[in-house]
C-alpha cells in the first residue's frame, strides 16, 4: 500500500531573470500547502523546474555573446539558492530543457496528432529582415491600432487595454534593430482545442477551479475555442518538431510539460513509478499559478493532458499579483525587489509569515505594505508568539526546583488548552483550502489568550509554590507548543527551534491532539528578533540603486566591448591639407598612417585653416567604409570634439608615431 500521495506544482519561473518578491508569493504559498500536507502524513511531492525555452532567452544569450544553455545554467543556480534560503522545499527542481521534457513533449504532440487534433496551415507574421527572424509579440513596438498610444507591444496596449495581432500595430518597429518588420508567411502547427470542448465543460463543472476563475473559463468557452498556434520558425530556442528542419514547439507547449518532466526525472532517480503519479488517477494533482496564466492552464493544458492520456488536475489554485505599498512593483520606484535583496537584510521567515497573513483562497491582488509588514511581524510574531516562548520557557528554565520537568495539567488550564486543541480542525481546513490568512488569525488569537492567561496567572508571584508556578508555566509552554505546531507550515525554522528547546521529535500535525506533560525540556534559545525599520529601508534603497544600474546596462544604446574593438582607431599625421571648393566646412587631408598614405575629408574648415593643420597628429577611424564627399573619396574619419561653440581636433597628449593603434 502506498501512502496517500499528492502531486503539487508551482509555475515554472523563466530562466532569464531573478526570483523577486512577486514570484515568492506563489512559491511560499505552495510550500506552505505542501508542508501542511507533509505534516499530515501525506506524501506531498512538490515539483518545479526552470522554464527555459523561447525567443527572449535566445536573444538575451545572443546579446550577451553567450549560449542560451549558459544563461539557463546561471539562473538555475541562482534560483535554487534563493528557493533554498527561503526554505522552499521542492522534491525535485528540473529544467524544461531536458531529455525527459523533450520525450514527453514529442509524445504528447504525437498522441494529439494521431487523434487528428493537430492541423498545419500558413500564417503571416512579423519578420525582421535585418535580424533574419520572425518577431515574437514582445519584440515588436508600435502605435496601438485602437488608441494610437506610442511604444506598445505587439500583443496588447498598456494604455487602452486593447488586444490585437502584431501585424495590426501601426508604424511597427523591431525592438532589437529598430527596422520596420515585413510580413512573411510560413506554415504553422495548430492544436484544435475545440475538439476538447466537452472535456473543458466537464472540468468547469468539477471543483478544480475557484468561482472567480470559473467565470473566466465560462467566458472563453462562450467566445468559442480557437485553434492554438503551437509552432515557431527558427531561429528559436526550443525543441525541434519531429520531421521538421526549422520549426520548433512554441515555449508554452513544452513549459507545462515541464511539470511532468520534473516528476519523471524524480521518479527515475528514486525508483518510483511516474505513471502512477500522472496516469493512475490516484494521487491528487494540484497546480498553483498566478491569474495571468489561467488561460494556458485551462484552455490548452487540460486538453493536452486529456488528449495524451494523463490525469487532469484536481485543483488549480490561482492567486493574484503582488503589489508593493499599494502599487505595481516598479524598478524606478525601487520596489522591484529581488529575493536576494531581501535575504541580504531580513529573515526569510518574516516574509513567509507576512504572506501567510495575507493569502486567501482568492485571485485578489495581495499588498506588501512595508509599514504593515513591520507592524505585523513585530507585533504578532515577535511580541505575541516569540515572547510567549521567552517569558514562559526562560522562567521555567530558571526555576531550578522544577528541574526543567513539565508538570501535569488540570483545571482551568486544561480547559483553555482543550479549546486550543479543538481549533486544530478549523485551522487544518484553512490550510487545506489555502485560506492561510484565516489560519494565522486563529493562531494569533490563541497567542493573545495564552499571554492574557500568563498575565493574570502571574507565575512570578509563586516563588514559594514551585508546584503552582510549574503548572502555570507548563500550561503556557503547551500553548506555545500548539501555536508552533499550527504555524510550522509557515515558519518551519522557528518550529525547528521550538522542537529543539522542548526536546521533541519534529512536529506532525496530529501532535496538536495531545499535550506535553511530565516531560523534561531543554534550554531556551532566541526565536525571533524585532525587525528594524532600517533593514527595510536598506532593501528599498538597494533595490532602487540596482534598478538604476540595471537600466544603465540594459540601455539599448550600449554596445558590447567586442563592438568597440571592431573600430580601428589609429594615430595619423597630416601631411597636406587643402580646401575643397564650394564646401565651406571641408578640408581634403593627406594623412600618413606610418608608411601608408590616406585621403580623408574632414568637416573642420570653419575652425582650422589648411595651413595650420599640417604637421598635427590626429586620431582616425581607419576601417570606415570609403565614402564620397563633394566629389572626393574619403578613406576614414578624423576625430574632433565640438562643445557647441568651437571644434577641436583630438590629438595625443605628447609626441607619438603615426599609424599606432588607439585603444
Ligand atoms: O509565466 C511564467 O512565468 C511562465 N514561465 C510560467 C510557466 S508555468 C508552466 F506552464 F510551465
Ligand atoms: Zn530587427
Amino acid at each position: 500500500m502506498r501512502p496517500e500521495t499528492m502531486v503539487v506544482t508551482a509555475a515554472l519561473p523563466y530562466a532569464n531573470g531573478s526570483i523577486h518578491l512577486g514570484h515568492l508569493v506563489e512559491y511560499i504559498q505552495t510550500d506552505i500547502f505542501v508542508r501542511f500536507n507533509r505534516m499530515r502524513g501525506v506524501r506531498a511531492l512538490y515539483f518545479c523546474a526552470d522554464d527555459t525555452h523561447g525567443a527572449p532567452i535566445m536573444i538575451r544569450a545572443r546579446n550577451e555573446g553567450t549560449t542560451p544553455e549558459a544563461v539557463i545554467e546561471r539562473y538555475q543556480k541562482e534560483h535554487l539558492a534563493d528557493f533554498a534560503d527561503f526554505n522552499i522545499k521542492f522534491d525535485n527542481y528540473h529544467s524544461t530543457n531536458s531529455e525527459e521534457n523533450r520525450i514527453l513533449s514529442e509524445d504528447i504532440f504525437s498522441k494529439l496528432t494521431n487523434k487528428g487534433g493537430i492541423v498545419k496551415r500558413d500564417v503571416s507574421n512579423a519578420f525582421c529582415e535585418k535580424d533574419g527572424m520572425f518577431l515574437p509579440d514582445r519584440f515588436v513596438l508600435g502605435k496601438c491600432p485602437k488608441c494610437d498610444a506610442p511604444d506598445q507591444y505587439g500583443d496588447a496596449c498598456d494604455t487602452c487595454g486593447a488586444h490585437y495581432d502584431t501585424t495590426d500595430l501601426k508604424e511597427p518597429k523591431c525592438s532589437m534593430c529598430g527596422n520596420q518588420p515585413t510580413r512573411k508567411s510560413s506554415s504553422h502547427y495548430f492544436f484544435r482545442v475545440s475538439d476538447y470542448e466537452e472535456t473543458l465543460k466537464k472540468f468547469l463543472d468539477s471543483d478544480a477551479l475557484q468561482e472567480e476563475v470559473k467565470n473566466f473559463l465560462t467566458t472563453w468557452l462562450k467566445e468559442g475555442l480557437k485553434e492554438w498556434d503551437i509552432s515557431r520558425d527558427g531561429p528559436y530556442f526550443g525543441f525541434r518538431i519531429p520531421g521538421e528542419e526549422n520549426k520548433f514547439f512554441y515555449v508554452w507547449l513544452d513549459a507545462p510539460v515541464g511539470y511532468l518532466a520534473s516528476a519523471k526525472n524524480w521518479a527515475d532517480k528514486n525508483g518510483e513509478d511516474f505513471d502512477y503519479l500522472w496516469k493512475s488517477g490516484e494521487p491528487a494533482i494540484h497546480h498553483f499559478i498566478g491569474k495571468d496564466i489561467v488561460y494556458f492552464h485551462t484552455l490548452f493544458w487540460v486538453p493536452m493532458l486529456e488528449g495524451a492520456g494523463f490525469s487532469l488536475p484536481d485543483k488549480i489554485h490561482v492567486h493574484g499579483f503582488l503589489t508593493i505599498n499599494g502599487e505595481k512593483m516598479s524598478k524606478s520606484k525601487g520596489t522591484f525587489i529581488n529575493a536576494r535583496d531581501y535575504l541580504n537584510h531580513l529573515d526569510p521567515e518574516y516574509l513567509r509569515f507576512y504572506y501567510a497573513c495575507k493569502l486567501k483562497n482568492s485571485i485578489d491582488d495581495l499588498d506588501l505594505n512595508f509599514e504593515d509588514f513591520f507592524h505585523r511581524v513585530n507585533a504578532e510574531l515577535v511580541n505575541k508568539i516569540a515572547n510567549l516562548a521567552s517569558r514562559t520557557i526562560s522562567m521555567f528554565n530558571k526555576n531550578s526546583a522544577l528541574g526543567n520537568k513539565l508538570t501535569g495539567i488540570t483545571g482551568p488550564e486544561a480547559r483553555m488548552l482543550q479549546e486550543m486543541i479543538d481549533e486544530g480542525g478549523a485551522i487544518g481546513s484553512d490550510y487545506n483550502s489555502c485560506d492561510f490568512a484565516l489560519a494565522v488569525r486563529r493562531i494569533v488569537r490563541m497567542a493573545d489568550i495564552a499571554n492574557t492567561y500568563i498575565d493574570s496567572a502571574k507565575p512570578w508571584e509563586y516563588k514559594n509554590d514551585t508546584q503552582r508556578a510549574g503548572e502555570i508555566l507548563t500550561a503556557g509552554i503547551n500553548a506555545l507548543r500548539l501555536i508552533t505546531i499550527y504555524l510550522k507550515p509557515v515558519i518551519p525554522e522557528f518550529a525547528a527551534k521550538v522542537e529543539k528547546i522542548l526536546l521533541v521529535d519534529p512536529f506532525r500535525w496530529d501532535d496538536h491532539k495531545t499535550l506535553l506533560t511530565n516531560h523534561t525540556i531543554g534550554e531556551f534559545i532566541r526565536l525571533a528578533d524585532r525587525i528594524e525599520m532600517k533593514a527595510v529601508e536598506k532593501i528599498l534603497e538597494e533595490a532602487k540603486s540596482a534598478s538604476i544600474d540595471e537600466s544603465a546596462t540594459q540601455d539599448d544604446d550600449l554596445i558590447e566591448f567586442e563592438d568597440f574593438t571592431k573600430v580601428d582607431l589609429r594615430t595619423a599625421t597630416i601631411k597636406q591639407a587643402e580646401k575643397i571648393k564650394k564646401a565651406k566646412k571641408l578640408l581634403k587631408l593627406t594623412l600618413d598612417l606610418g608608411g601608408e598614405e590616406r585621403i580623408v575629408v574632414a568637416g573642420i574648415a570653419e575652425k582650422y585653416s589648411a595651413e595650420e593643420v599640417v604637421g598635427k597628429t590626429v586620431v582616425i577611424v581607419a576601417n570606415l567604409k570609403p565614402r564620397k564627399m563633394m566629389g572626393v573619396m574619403s578613406h576614414g574619419m578624423i576625430l574632433a570634439v565640438n562643445d557647441g561653440e568651437s571644434l577641436k581636433l583630438l590629438t595625443p597628449d605628447g609626441q607619438v608615431a603615426s599609424g599606432l593603434k588607439v585603444s
